[in-house]
């Protein structure tokens, strides 16, 4: 099936910044083309040209008008944790009362508490509290969305979560594309004696399960104090090699343990967080393909100071920015207001910002054929129903997000 997006107000295309690799980024990279048309078929971009150059060779292709909109490569929400249940507000005061979240988590509070409500919780139940969820996300723009696993942290119920991703994925197909992350090593529950042993009776056994199904796109670890070693992360890693799953690590959160060095190291898929990263593990992005992604709501939510976004951007690494969307250290879930607010103190230019939530997020989930208007990448878009993409960035609250019906006929055909 062929479409054509016709003379949008504004394309985004990040040409320059897809050339560049995504690192180094000026203004200029963002590429913008003015009243231009866009032809897809099949999934493809095809070109992008005047209405009357494209409309003489393709008679047959449906014509979306978008002549009130500007076009951005869709927006990637890489990190979010969006399957659980209940939720942890009573938490967030005793926090802004004085408790730290690393008080509250040794306490039996933080990810040990949704364990026990996401355990509480049916399948049904968690899968429909999701897909509300997703649905919200994706009216504010976003069209691709990882989402991890995590907070049953039994065998059974990790699988289950796993599943619950996996049936997500299906129901959404040629709406919002989903990414699979196992994420069983998020925390160690009580009854195992160390993380190792939890390693070695939950999740080294679910991996195996789930990857004889092919049903993960990744896997992912909290390597921090308290949570699991570097040694965990090797064996989760080898783990998923022999699947062919690549790896994701949740690095210098609250310590530096050498996170984000030891991502690139193994040529993970990115490392998240970095809030406490060491000028070493600053440096080590710069030569890799591993994705640097921040996650500032996160910092905000928790009260911490947020990581030196602009050494990362100056040692040349890719740098992206998600969510985080989780019940406990970010209930927040608009990615692009998430981006806004902190660009200004990232010191992130308007290419960075942007790059940061379609380019380079897609990177950091291994989906290299999207994330730029140029020919041959997948036909992914944002459609923002405002005069100028300055608009989308400048106001913040202001959800300008469309969803138009014949690209969503489009998406589902292929
Ligand atoms: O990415 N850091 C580990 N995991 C989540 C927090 C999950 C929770 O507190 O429930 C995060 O911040
Ligand atoms: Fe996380």
């Amino acid at each position: 099936m062929k479409i054509i997006l016709k003379d949008c107000k504004e394309i985004l295309t990040l040409k320059n910044a897809h050339q560049k690799d995504g690192r180094f980024l000026k203004p200029k990279d963002k590429s913008i083309e003015k009243n231009k048309s866009i032809l897809c078929e099949n999934g493809k971009i095809i070109t992008i040209d005047t209405f009357s150059s494209i409309e003489k060779n393709n008679p047959d292709a449906t014509i979306i008008d978008c002549s009130q909109f500007c076009i951005t490569p869709e927006l990637v929400d890489s990190h979010t944790h969006l399957v659980f249940g209940g939720n942890r507000a009573f938490e967030y005061s005793m926090r802004l009362d004085g408790a730290t979240y690393e008080d509250i988590a040794k306490s039996g509070g933080g990810i040990l508490h949704t364990m026990k409500q996401t355990n509480a919780s049916s399948k049904d139940e968690l899968f429909n509290l999701a897909c509300e969820r997703i649905e919200k996300i994706h009216s504010l723009g976003v069209g691709t969305i990882e989402i991890k696993s995590g907070y049953g942290l039994n065998l059974e119920k990790e699988i289950e979560l796993s599943e619950i991703i996996h049936e997500l994925k299906l129901k959404y197909k040629g709406t919002v594309q989903i990414f699979n992350t196992f994420m069983a090593a998020h925390a160690v529950p009580k009854e195992y004696v160390s993380s190792s042993d939890y390693m070695e009776n939950v999740v080294l056994p679910a991996l195996e399960s789930l990857g004889l199904r092919k049903i993960i796109d990744s896997v992912d670890i909290f390597l921090e104090d308290g949570y699991f070693s570097e040694k965990d992360v090797i064996v989760l890693n080898q783990k998923a090699k022999g699947f062919g799953i690549p790896l994701k690590i949740h690095a210098d959160e609250f310590i530096n343990l050498e996170g984000a060095s030891l991502a690139c190291e193994l040529n993970a898929l990115s490392a998240d967080h970095l809030l406490a990263i060491s000028d070493k593990g600053i440096e080590s992005f710069s030569k890799s393909k591993t994705v640097a992604t921040l996650l500032p709501g996160t910092g905000y939510f928790l009260g911490k100071e947020q990581c030196d976004a602009r050494a990362l951007l100056d040692a040349g690494a890719k740098v992206s920015i998600a969510s985080d969307y989780n019940p406990g250290s970010c209930h927040q879930f608009d990615l692009k207001k998430i981006a806004c607010l902190s660009a200004p103190n990232y010191k992130m230019n308007s290419t960075e910002t942007w790059s940061s939530i379609t380019l380079n997020a897609s990177s950091s989930l291994g989906l290299n054929n999207q994330g730029t208007i140029c020919s041959n990448m997948q036909s992914r878009f944002s459609f923002w129903e405002c005069n100028s993409l300055d608009e989308v960035l400048y106001n913040w609250d202001e959800n300008y997000s469309v969803w138009p019906e014949q690209y969503l006929n489009y998406l589902s055909t292929l």
